[in-house]
């Protein structure tokens, strides 16, 4: 394809103009530059580019980086129609089939009615009890001066209270195994273009392609009978899935088997990992910031006085909402959401094409000094005070994304992250163990690379 370069954009013969961007290394472009350090790749875009970017892949592939929050608003909730989201939600697919993160247009509408009556208020907040008792049964493994890694606390936590709240299953003898179903499933790579990675699709243990399909056989197979076995009672359970057996579409048409299977999965992968990874960078930045984690303390002796939180108790816990939600802005675990363009359209001085990939890094967005200010990578949780939080603009903080797309499970992960941080805290302040290292790694989800190993005071 002809490019012409301008100092602000890239003029294509075909008509279009792109976002500017770095030169593209011979036949690879940026993929090297980018697999290396995406975090760090993506933040000095946005500084060396400012409001978009350009980026060119291997095989000519060029994406599109969105910086603004305007640009962000244009896409997410002004033109949410003309995206779709499935393309680029590739790896999910595999594993999700057709859920709601993975499905587009009239079938999402449709399939985002009929499951959200699972996510209605009364319903989740029926399942703080169970969300802090299966954390009081976690604490009383716990002792003080042990170390733990807090990731892994936090994901094996949130797994048992997601099977828990949307099954009725109790993992508590099984969650090692499938939380390793999961992670096979979750690591495999999303790069189909890779032809020569085919070589690595046998279906053996000692392919990565192997672990994955040996991970998804082992969730199908438990989610299936789990199906199965709640249709043959007819029984309301008080969990998601029970919701979701007795939905019904406009014309009274009920989901599959495999519909509810694909739902339930999205909510399953959905609902645990995100939640576990914000908590646990919670419990790093309170580590390095002793200060803001008295802060907490004091609040929750206050207001706690040493027993367990519960749901009405959560309006009048602010700081604990406040510092999940400032830890959330540093390291957002959905750490970016993308789109493909399913016509033609032009965002700002840029006219795009159909089939163009656009990024839109909450990293960058929740991290950019021009928003948040020159101390924009400090952990000051004072920042989201309610008299203060109406200052920040509107798509300069998307943790949960936005418009007809945004998180259905928001009202459950809030609660979720606050109660378990209410309880945990209360008994245990973890200190990161000195010298180790910390690393964020953007898989689907922002997790600590070498997890996060803590000991306990
Ligand atoms: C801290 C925890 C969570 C974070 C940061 C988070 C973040 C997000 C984001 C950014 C999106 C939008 C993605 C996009 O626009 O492409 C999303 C969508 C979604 N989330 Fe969450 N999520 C969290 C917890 C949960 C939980 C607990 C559940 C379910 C129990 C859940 C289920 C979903 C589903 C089903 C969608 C797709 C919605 C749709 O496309 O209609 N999430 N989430």
């Amino acid at each position: 394809m002809t490019t012409v370069t301008t100092q602000t954009q890239m003029q294509t013969a075909q008509g279009y103009t792109y976002p500017p961007g770095p030169k593209p290394k011979p036949i690879i472009g940026a993929s090297f530059d980018f697999s290396r350090s995406p975090l760090q790749y993506v933040t000095r875009l946005q500084r060396q580019y400012g409001d978009a970017a350009t980026v060119q892949f291997m095989g000519d592939f060029k994406m599109v980086f969105l910086f603004t929050p305007a640009a962000v608003r244009y896409v997410l909730t002004e033109h949410p129609r003309d995206f779709t989201s499935r393309e680029v939600n590739y790896t999910l697919t595999r594993l999700l089939g057709d859920g709601l993160l993975t499905i587009d247009g009239d079938f999402h509408r449709s399939q985002r009615r009929m499951v959200q009556p699972a996510f209605h208020k009364k319903r989740i907040e029926s399942y703080a009890a169970t969300m802090v008792q299966h954390t009081e049964e976690m604490l009383a493994g716990w002792h003080t001066g042990e170390t733990r890694d807090i990731a892994m606390e936090m994901q094996t936590l949130t797994l048992r209270i997601v099977a828990k709240t949307l099954f009725d299953v109790d993992l508590r003898d099984d969650s090692d195994q499938l939380g390793r179903a999961f992670n096979d499933v979750i690591l495999f790579p999303n790069d189909r273009r890779l032809s020569w990675k085919k070589l690595l699709h046998l279906d053996t243990p000692l392919t990565p392609y192997g672990r994955y399909m040996r991970g998804k056989r082992k969730l199908d197979e438990t989610i299936f009978g789990i199906i199965a076995q709640r249709r043959a009672t007819k029984e309301d359970t008080g969990d998601m899935l029970s919701m979701l057996l007795a939905s019904q579409d406009e014309d009274a048409s009920e989901m599959t088997d495999q519909q509810v299977r694909d739902e339930t999965m999205t909510f399953f992968a959905a609902g645990h990992e995100t939640t576990s990874n914000a908590l646990a960078w919670t419990f790093y930045l309170l580590s390095e910031h002793p200060a803001k984690a008295e802060l907490l303390r004091d609040e929750l002796d206050r207001v706690l006085g040493g027993r367990a939180p519960t749901m009405d108790d959560l309006a009048h816990l602010p700081y604990t909402d406040m510092v999940i939600k400032e830890a959330m802005r540093l390291f957002p675990p959905a750490w970016t959401i993308g789109r493909m363009a399913s016509q033609d359209f032009t965002i700002g001085n840029y006219h795009l094409p159909k089939g163009q990939v656009v990024l839109m890094p909450q990293w960058v967005m929740h991290r950019n000094p021009e928003i948040w200010g020159a101390d924009a990578l400090a952990f000051r949780p004072e920042r989201f005070d309610p008299q203060h939080a109406q200052e920040v603009p509107q798509f300069a903080y998307y943790p949960f994304g936005g418009g007809p797309r945004m998180c259905i499970g928001m009202p459950f992960a809030q609660m979720e992250a606050r109660l378990l941080l209410a309880t945990i805290a209360q008994h245990f302040r973890p200190r990161l163990v000195p010298g180790f290292p910390v690393v964020p790694q953007p898989n689907i989800t922002l997790r600590p690379k070498y997890g996060l190993q803590m000991t306990l005071h």
